[in-house]
């Protein structure tokens, strides 16, 4: 991928964990595999934590270092990447501090990124000091998650930020949207006529999606509390899995043709309504346990974690979408930390045979089943049943197993390297566009409402295990279970 897009990259949070883990170790990797990034392309950071270039560059070659190229940094490639950088001490309280800004890149080439690696309660003021200086204009704004707390919070700032810059100039970032096999999700929907006819409520029964995390909450205690897994990854993440899963074929891959489509499944997610919510949804909290042989403690007494938290740290949720292809097929959505394993996978469970000319066996479940598995190693697995060997017709299930490293051995690209290519080069189609924002909000509020006004406590499960028992129980209700195996 050849390109000749010149840009200046402003990023603010510039030494904020964001930006070491990720922002930064994904333009690193963008600019050393040459090609990708313009040579004129520069980084502009903007923090309060370093006196000049120097002092910043300092700290780069310390926390940044560590993250980049797993397989051993090129050293070459690491010192022409710092001479793109350039830095400039900004106090975010203080708008006048941005004509400094303004110095600093007005001679620079290209399109402008601001890429917002902060909290939500700067993204306003952020904007606001930008068009004080007219630094809005032909500019292009990148919002991370979260991008408020609520539908009414969200709606505050995505008002206000949309008084300064266009819905075009906007990029909301989801990184699962990034993730490879997320869009090869689009690819084995839509490149292969094979599934498509099967992907309807005649062939399929349920649908599971999970995104289950080993990891507590680590160092952030503070903010999770205050968030909890609906917020975290359910309103997000899930949801957009979900669309892409559940959503009609686009007319094209442009960004608006995919995205209105996404929007047309967000929209007919059926309403939980307070009656339904304890058949339909269940909360759960990690208490100590063990994973991998090691113990862990309970959500509770981490730091940062109130007394007596009613967080929740596991989501279970049967979602229903009412519209003609998915009518009566229900939607298993669930996320937790510190589960028994690290795995993101979307399980396809198909019809079993009408009639079964070869005994019971031929209906088990467990065949007729696709697992799409996203990470930790993508791969595609279809069960189907087969002939034991031997006397009799006796039928097991067996697996065909698509393992894409196997076939892609070079090329992989992470997330946010993908996305901020995607930003640069002005691609819009892997970004949330504030309507799809605003109705998974709306669809979300009502879960998060009645579990407040309820003021249950969630239900505890053991560190290391897939959570509470419940969240099985509402499966076994729809005669089915959550697919728990190694791969
Ligand atoms: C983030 C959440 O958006 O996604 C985290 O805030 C979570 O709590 C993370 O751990 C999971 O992302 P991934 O890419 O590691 O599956």
């Amino acid at each position: 991928m050849q390109t000749d897009s010149s840009f200046t990259f402003v990023l603010f949070g510039g030494t904020g964990d964001l930006s070491m883990r990720k922002i930064l170790p994904a333009l690193f990797e963008a600019h050393r595999a040459g090609g990708m990034l313009a040579d004129s392309g520069k980084i502009v950071a903007v923090a309060r934590h370093a006196a000049d270039r120097g002092e910043y560059l300092q700290w780069v070659n310390e926390h940044v270092k560590p993250h980049v190229s797993k397989n051993g940094v090129d050293e070459a490639a690491w010192a022409s990447f710092l001479e793109r950088i350039e830095f400039v001490k900004i106090d975010l309280g203080n708008p006048e501090d941005f004509t400094l800004l303004r110095d600093a890149v007005k001679d620079l080439p290209g399109i402008r990124v601001f890429y917002l690696a902060t909290g939500p309660s700067l993204f306003v003021p952020i904007c606001r000091a930008l068009a004080s200086v007219g630094l809005n204009e032909n500019a292009r704004i990148v919002l991370e998650k979260p991008l408020g707390y609520d539908l009414k919070s969200s709606n505050a700032i995505n008002d206000a930020v949309g008084e300064i810059f266009a819905e075009e100039q906007i990029y909301r970032i989801d990184h699962y949207l990034g993730k490879e096999p997320v869009q090869n999700l689009l690819a084995l929907r839509f490149g292969n006529a094979l599934f498509e006819p099967l992907w309807r409520r005649e062939w399929v029964e349920s649908i599971q999606i999970t995104i289950a995390e080993e990891l507590g909450v680590e160092a952030r205690g503070d903010f999770y509390d205050n968030t909890g897994a609906l917020r975290d990854m359910v309103q997000n993440h899930l949801l957009q899995l979900l669309s892409i899963v559940a959503m009609e074929p686009p007319h094209s891959m442009d960004s608006d043709s995919v995205r209105d489509e996404k929007l047309r499944v967000l929209r007919a997610l059926k309403p939980i309504n307070q009656l339904d919510i304890g058949k339909v949804a269940v909360r759960g909290q990690y208490h100590s346990g063990v994973i991998r042989g090691n113990a862990v403690p309970a959500y509770a007494t981490e730091p940062g974690v109130k007394q007596n938290s009613t967080t929740e740290t596991f989501v279970a949720l049967k979602v229903e979408i009412e519209n003609w292809r998915w009518a009566g097929v229900p939607f298993f959505l669930r996320t937790g930390k510190r589960l028994a394993d690290r795995v993101a996978e979307i399980v396809v469970n198909f019809r079993s045979v009408p009639h079964s000319a070869l005994g019971a066996s031929a209906l088990r479940a467990g065949a007729n089943r696709l697992v799409i598995r996203l990470q930790p190693n993508e791969t595609i697995r279809l069960y189907c049943l087969a002939k034991q060997p031997g006397e009799g017709m006796n039928l097991a299930s067996v697996h065909l197993d698509l393992a894409f490293d196997q076939f892609f051995r070079e090329g992989q690209m992470e997330a946010y390297q993908r996305l901020l290519l995607d930003v640069i080069n002005g691609r819009l189609a892997l970004f949330v566009r504030r309507d799809e924002q605003e109705a998974a909000w709306r669809w979300v509020e009502p879960i998060l409402n009645e579990w407040k006004a309820s003021n249950k406590p969630p239900k505890p499960y053991a560190s290391g295990t897939w959570g509470p028992a419940a969240a099985s129980a509402m499966l076994a209700q729809h005669g089915t279970c959550w697919l728990e195996e190694e791969n």
